[in-house]
């Protein structure tokens, strides 16, 4: 392994507005590694599972009919610091917030619909990989 690693989605808005592409360039220009990738709809326990953490939070259910309504690409980047860097390269949840050129201020539009999801440490990112991953599908 070459640095350390995170997960990301590419979320729902961002997979229908047609920003895959675009998001996948930024990804390998801040010279993120692709070790894993796929495309992938998300059941309802699915959502509820993967977020379970927000599950008491008032916009938990809006969060899980959001992220089941269309498909999201799943992938698991490799990078020095890669937590940090790919949190810092999204932008802040809230687009409104995110710093001009990251991708929420690029491809986001709402706190809800923020285009994509970071790990927010390292611990997580390998919980979030084995949710959407099995072994032999991360390099
Ligand atoms: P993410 O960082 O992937 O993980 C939790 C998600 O919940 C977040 O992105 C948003 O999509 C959503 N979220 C967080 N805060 C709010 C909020 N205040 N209102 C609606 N959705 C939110």
């Amino acid at each position: 392994m070459n640095g350390t690693r995170t997960f990301t989605m590419i979320k729902p808005d961002a997979v229908e507005g047609g920003h895959i592409g675009a998001i996948l360039e930024s990804i390998n220009s801040n010279n993120f590694r692709i070790v894993a990738m796929k495309m992938s709809a998300l059941s309802k326990v699915e959502a509820e599972t993967f977020y379970a953490v927000h599950r008491e939070r008032p916009f938990f259910a809006d969060l899980v009919e959001y992220m089941t309504s269309g498909p999201i690409v799943a992938a698991v980047l490799e990078k020095d610091n890669a937590v940090e860097d790919f949190r810092t390269l999204i932008g802040a949840t809230n687009p409104a917030d995110a710093a001009e050129g990251t991708i929420r201020a690029r491809f986001a539009t709402s706190i809800a619909a923020n285009a994509v999801h970071g790990s927010d440490s390292d611990e997580n990112a390998a919980i979030e990989a084995a949710f959407h991953f099995a072994g032999r599908e991360i390099f």
